[in-house]
């Protein structure tokens, strides 16, 4: 199980291909995949566009920590480097900056963290960057008011909606939603206990998102769905953001009984 947390209790037998006939007993089924037999993704490069933010910092320090191959994306080449040497000085090797066009050609699997606001222009940039890649969307439409923060519901129906629409030639999910950005940053920080839900349409990259999350220790990638089901997890946000200002907290998200 390469790709899977080596904290993780056991899958419970009773879940695991447990099914090899049909009712009839006439047609034997071959035995279902175990869902935690997870691809080894150690061999990846990850970019971050976005990277030099508290969210893509985080996601580059933990993934870097756990020994990927890391790109620090930025509209600006410099801010990129810096945010790397950043990550340097926190005992992290490797990491590299760029700007987030070379910094998406340069790398297997690509995540998305810029604000809601610069998503969209953001993503039309860098289409022919993006071609072949896979993209993983990590962004919110989340405003904020007097009320505190709310759901936005974008034309496409979610953030990762509109990056399939916007990025044809790309393989498209959604993950890394509910994480805390403080405390992927810290470094006194040794697991961040929660779990990822994971979103496509191609269980191979699902699969493959969900090791990306599992490098980090106490993270599970969970696979939650179609990206038709992306806003409600790209929402909940909102109901967490609630969560912490009432616990001064940085609540993340257990799904229980799997
Ligand atoms: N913060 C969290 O705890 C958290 C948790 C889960 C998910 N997220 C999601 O992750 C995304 C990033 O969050 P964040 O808190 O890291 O955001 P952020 O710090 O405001 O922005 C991240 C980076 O995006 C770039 N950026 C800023 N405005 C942009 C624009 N209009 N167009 C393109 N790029 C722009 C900036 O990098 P350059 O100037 O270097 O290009 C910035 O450093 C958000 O969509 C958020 O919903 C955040």
């Amino acid at each position: 199980m390469p790709g899977g947390s080596p904290e993780r209790d056991p899958v419970p037998p009773s879940r695991v291909g447990s099914m090899t006939s049909t009712d009839s007993g006439s047609t034997p089924k071959p035995p279902a995949r175990d869902p935690w037999d997870l691809p080894d993704v150690s061999g990846l490069v990850v970019g971050v566009l976005g990277g030099t933010g508290d969210q893509g910092r985080g996601l580059a320090y933990r993934l870097a920590r756990a020994g990927q191959k890391v790109i620090i994306g930025s509209r600006v080449a410099e801010r990129a480097e810096t945010a790397a040497a950043g990550l340097a000085e926190m005992g992290v090797e490797g990491v590299e900056g760029l700007d987030n066009a070379a910094c998406a050609r340069s790398s297997d699997v690509v995540i998305v963290a810029v604000p809601w606001e610069g998503h969209a222009k953001t993503l039309e940039s860098l289409k022919d960057a993006l071609a072949g890649k896979l993209v993983i969307d990590c962004v919110n439409p989340i405003g904020f008011d007097k009320k505190g923060a709310y759901a936005i519901t974008p034309e496409e129906g979610s953030a990762a909606e509109q990056a399939v629409a916007l990025l044809p030639e790309s393989r498209v999910t959604a993950a890394f939603h509910h994480l805390s950005a403080v405390l992927l940053q810290d470094p006194s920080v040794e697991r961040i206990d929660t779990d990822v839900m994971v979103l496509g349409e191609a269980r191979a990259d699902t699969d493959l998102v969900q090791a990306l999350a599992a490098r980090i220790p106490g993270m599970r990638g969970i696979f939650a769905g179609r990206l038709r089901n992306a806003h409600q997890v790209e929402s909940l946000v909102a109901n967490l953001i609630s969560v912490n200002r009432r616990y001064k907290a940085h609540a993340g998200l257990r799904v229980t009984d799997i």
